[in-house]
C-alpha cells in the first residue's frame, strides 16, 4: 500500500457522492470562486466533508459554533448553515486578506447576522474569549487553523466548552506523516502533540478517522467534552 494511494480513483468516489448526497449551492461554489479569485490556497475541506461538518452541527443541536481558520469561510458557511435563527458563529482567522474574502463571501450567503470573522492569531484571540461575557459556552469547536498550535487550540477549546460539546480538528493524519518516525515537520510535532494531550485528557472522549479524497489522505479528529 502506497502512502499516495489512487487519487484519480478517491476524486471520482468523492464526485459521485458529492452528485447525489451534495446539493450544488450558488453561495458556496461563489465563496470557492471568489476565494480562488484572490488567490487564497484550495485548503478548504472538500464539499462532502463541508456536508459532514453540517450534519455533526445538527445532530450536536449547536447554537454556538467557534472555528479556528477561517480562510475563504466554506466550512463557515456550511456550518452556520446548521445554526438557528439565533445561533452565532465566530471564527478566527489570522490573515486579514482571508477574513475580507470571507466577509464578503457570508455575507454573499446570508449569515452575516449569525456569523463573525476576528481578525488576529488564535492564540492572542482564545484568552480575550474566555473573559467576554456570553461569548460561550460553544457547543462545537471546529479547529482548521496552524497545526503546530492544535494542542494548545485543544486546550483553549476545552475552557470554552461545557459538558457535551464537540471539538473536531482537521488534518489530524496528514497523509500518513503523524506516523512516520523520520517527520519531523513542525506541524506533524504538533499534530502529535495534539494526540497526546488527547490521550492524557479525561475530560475527553475522543477518536479520529481517516480521509481520502480529492483533498488528498488526512483525517478528522472528533472528540466529546465528557466534564
Ligand atoms: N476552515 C477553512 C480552511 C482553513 S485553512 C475551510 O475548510 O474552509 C487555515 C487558515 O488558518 C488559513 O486561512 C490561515 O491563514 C489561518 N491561520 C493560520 N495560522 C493562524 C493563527 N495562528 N490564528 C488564526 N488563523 C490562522
Ligand atoms: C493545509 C491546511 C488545511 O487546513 C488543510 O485542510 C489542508 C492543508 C495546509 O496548511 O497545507
Ligand atoms: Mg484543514
Amino acid at each position: 500500500m502506497t502512502i499516495q494511494g489512487n487519487h484519480e480513483q478517491w476524486s471520482a468516489v468523492d464526485r459521485y457522492v458529492t452528485e447525489r448526497l451534495v446539493h450544488a449551492d450558488e453561495a458556496l461554489d461563489a465563496a470557492l470562486a471568489a476565494s480562488e479569485a484572490a488567490g487564497l490556497p484550495a485548503i478548504n475541506v472538500a464539499p462532502n466533508q463541508g456536508k459532514l461538518l453540517y450534519l455533526l452541527a445538527l445532530m450536536q443541536g449547536a447554537r454556538r459554533v467557534l472555528e479556528i481558520g477561517t480562510l475563504g469561510g466554506y466550512s463557515t458557511i456550511w456550518l452556520a448553515r446548521a445554526l438557528p435563527d439565533d445561533g452565532r458563529l465566530i471564527s478566527l482567522e489570522y490573515d486579514p486578506a482571508h477574513a475580507d474574502v470571507a466577509r464578503a463571501n457570508l455575507a454573499r450567503a446570508g449569515l452575516e447576522k449569525i456569523t463573525e470573522v476576528r481578525t488576529g492569531a488564535a492564540l492572542d484571540i482564545l484568552p480575550r474569549l474566555v473573559a467576554e461575557p456570553g461569548a460561550g459556552p460553544f457547543d462545537l469547536v471546529f479547529v482548521d487553523a496552524d497545526k503546530v498550535n492544535n494542542a494548545r487550540y485543544v486546550e483553549w477549546a476545552l475552557r470554552l466548552t461545557r459538558p457535551g460539546s464537540v471539538i473536531i480538528v482537521d488534518n489530524v493524519v496528514r497523509g500518513g506523516a503523524v506516523t512516520d518516525p523520520a517527520n519531523q515537520d513542525p506541524s506533524v510535532l504538533g499534530t502529535r502533540e495534539m494526540y497526546d494531550l488527547i490521550a492524557a485528557e479525561p475530560r475527553l472522549d475522543a477518536t479520529a478517522v481517516q480521509t481520502v479524497g480529492t483533498k488528498g489522505y488526512d483525517g478528522f479528529l472528533l472528540a466529546r467534552v465528557v466534564s
